[in-house]
């Protein structure tokens, strides 16, 4: 077996039940890292975990809510005395356009969306900040450059978890912490998400094949295609990279 890259390194990912937060996860576990996943689908969460094995423990956790974000990294310092490594990647599409979308709604996504990583960043700076090495990765996606009209809130979410990501990169760096933090860009992934988006529209297997043309490497993405640059992002590498959103989209935004 070829060297472990994340050996010893003890990380959060959000939004870990299902989709591209279990596809890093998987990937951290098998490279040596300790991970806890956090989810607000509990029977998602516990049996993820259950796959992941020993080194993956479960916390249900809403991360919209400030006051859910201190147990989770009360868990980390109980269970790993520290922590190197926050995914931020839970997050939710809700269709609609300016005209047809809810305040509600919109206030929803950014809540669940950007308001999530302001939080996961503001906790895990302290926690991360007098013992240097820690990297933050924030999932924002191609929609914070491309407008769709039926995605306002996501759209302008998306584009807010990539300026913040920046912001925070900025500050950790003047401030002289050993904290990277960046963002990754995915095109269309092949996860529960983007079924539920199918299965928003009447014809389903149309919008599948116009994303499939989307994409000029000829295929959707998959989980593990963002875990490879997330792995890259927090490793040694990486260590000049800081406050930059990567894309990872077969060549979705030069089509
Ligand atoms: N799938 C894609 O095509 C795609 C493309 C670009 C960006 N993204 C982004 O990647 C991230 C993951 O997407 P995915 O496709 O894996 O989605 P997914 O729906 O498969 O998984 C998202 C997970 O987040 C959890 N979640 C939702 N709301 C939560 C909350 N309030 N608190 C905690 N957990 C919550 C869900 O329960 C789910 O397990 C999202 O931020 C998404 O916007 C996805």
């Amino acid at each position: 077996m070829s060297e472990q890259k994340l050996l010893g390194k003890r990380a959060i990912v959000t939004g870990g039940a299902t989709g591209i937060g279990f596809g890093i996860a998987e990937r951290f576990i098998a490279e040596g890292a300790r991970v806890i996943i956090t989810d607000i689908d509990a029977a998602g969460g516990v049996s993820a975990a259950a796959k992941l094995g020993a080194n993956c423990q479960f916390m249900h956790h809403d991360v919209s809510l400030a006051e859910e974000w201190q147990p989770v990294f009360a868990l980390a310092e109980e269970a790993f005395s520290g922590l190197d490594i926050l995914v931020n990647v839970a997050g939710v599409t809700h269709m609609g356009t300016i005209e047809e979308m809810s305040v509600e709604t919109w206030d929803k996504t950014m809540a669940i969306n950007l308001r999530s990583c302001f939080l996961g960043c503001q906790g895990a700076i302290k926690l991360m900040k007098n013992r240097g090495g820690g990297a933050i990765i924030n999932m924002a996606s191609v929609s914070a450059f491309r407008p769709q009209a039926e995605l306002v809130a996501y759209n302008a979410s998306k584009a807010g978890v990539d300026m913040m990501t920046k912001s925070v990169a900025l500050h950790c760096a003047r401030s002289g912490y050993d904290i990277r933090v960046n963002s990754i860009n995915p095109g269309v992934i092949q996860t529960d998400m983007l079924k539920k988006v199918i299965s928003q529209v009447e014809d389903g297997e149309a919008l599948m094949d116009s994303y499939k043309a989307m994409h000029p490497i000829g295929r959707i993405g998959e989980p593990k295609d963002i875990a490879a640059m997330a792995l890259y992002l927090v490793g040694e590498e990486a260590s000049f990279i800081t406050g930059a959103s990567f894309t990872v989209d077969g060549a979705l935004m030069n089509n």
